[in-house]
């Protein structure tokens, strides 16, 4: 059975450590591996939007000297006509040696995975997880902070629908002497199934406020999200939502001197353009991460070593 990325949990703390420890060896010597996946082929299969995680799958690739295929949205493909996706992911595991798959319906990878003969990864499932980009944040954690643990993180806006939170929240759950503070809108936080599974469970103290202003002097990472119009069901509840919390840098005032301020992108209102300039603003510097883990998670993958 090929090996699947489906949830970051798939990943044990010493895989996670590995990966990261790979990805800085890549961006310290990157000539070393433009060949480690020559004539390897990965398909990326995206059956709902992204501009990071597709490009950054594919700039992975290329730069492991292998090649890419794929489509970038579902109406490109014979699902169109109807066909189902097990059999969509049945053929494309016949031409490619490894799938990144988006999907707007949670588990949807997981139930493809049951049809391929090569390694899936979760590309984001619907409003469920999206473990790649989890690894693309715990990479900039370490890169920004130096470690993985003894932190105060703050989650801020979408924690109901944000995929990217539920994994993240999950696989810091691992790490130890960490402090959750979950700030939402009453209708936009945590699912309880999360707070269940990863931090109640385990004892790991957490807080709940809709108030993002009173609790930024306590934070060492505030992980922004997006409100996701695609995600509602109804207009009105979302035109309401959007904008909950908008980050500028009069807010930042209070902020610690070393708070790392994390978005996975794409933002809209959010984060004013403004903080882009504020030293611990690091989401740009969090999308490069990205194309670097998954570089080390395709070689993972694929069994190769340099
Ligand atoms: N972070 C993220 O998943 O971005 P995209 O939707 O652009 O892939």
């Amino acid at each position: 059975m090929p090996r699947n990325i489906i949830d970051v949990t798939d990943l044990t703390v010493e895989e996670i450590d590995q990966l990261i420890a790979t990805a800085e060896d890549i961006i310290a010597d990157p000539v070393k591996y433009q060949n480690a996946c020559a004539h390897k082929q990965l398909a990326t299969l995206f059956f709902e939007p992204s501009t990071r995680t597709r490009l950054s799958f594919e700039s992975a690739m290329l730069a492991l000297g292998g090649s890419v295929l794929g489509f970038s949205e579902a109406n490109s493909s014979s699902t169109a006509k109807g066909e189902t996706v097990g059999d969509t992911i049945h053929t494309v595991s016949c031409y490619a040696d490894i799938i990144a798959m988006r999907h707007p319906k949670e588990g949807a990878p997981y139930a493809a995975a049951q049809f391929s003969e090569v390694p899936i990864i979760n590309a984001g499932d619907g409003g469920h997880n999206h473990p790649t980009q989890t690894l693309t944040d715990l990479l900039t954690i370490h890169r920004e902070k130096g470690r993985l643990d003894n932190f105060t993180v703050g989650f801020c806006g979408d924690l109901k629908f944000g995929r990217t939170v539920h994994s993240l929240v999950n696989a810091l759950s691992r790490y130890a002497n960490i402090n959750y503070v979950l700030i939402s809108p009453n209708e936009l936080k945590l699912p309880r199934y999360v707070k269940e599974e990863a931090l109640k469970k385990k004892g790991i103290p957490y807080t709940q406020t809709t108030d993002l202003e009173s609790v930024i002097p306590q934070l060492d990472i505030l992980y922004m999200t997006r409100v996701q119009k695609e995600r509602f069901f109804n207009e009105e509840d979302y035109l309401r939502l959007k904008d909950s919390y908008i980050l500028t840098p009069e807010k930042l005032v209070n902020a610690k001197a070393d708070l790392s301020i994390l978005h996975p992108l794409p933002r809209v209102n959010e984060i004013s353009v403004a903080v882009d300039r504020d030293p611990r603003a690091a989401y740009w510097r969090q999308v490069k991460n990205g194309k670097f883990i998954r570089m080390a998670l395709i070689m993972k993958l694929l069994g190769i070593e340099v």
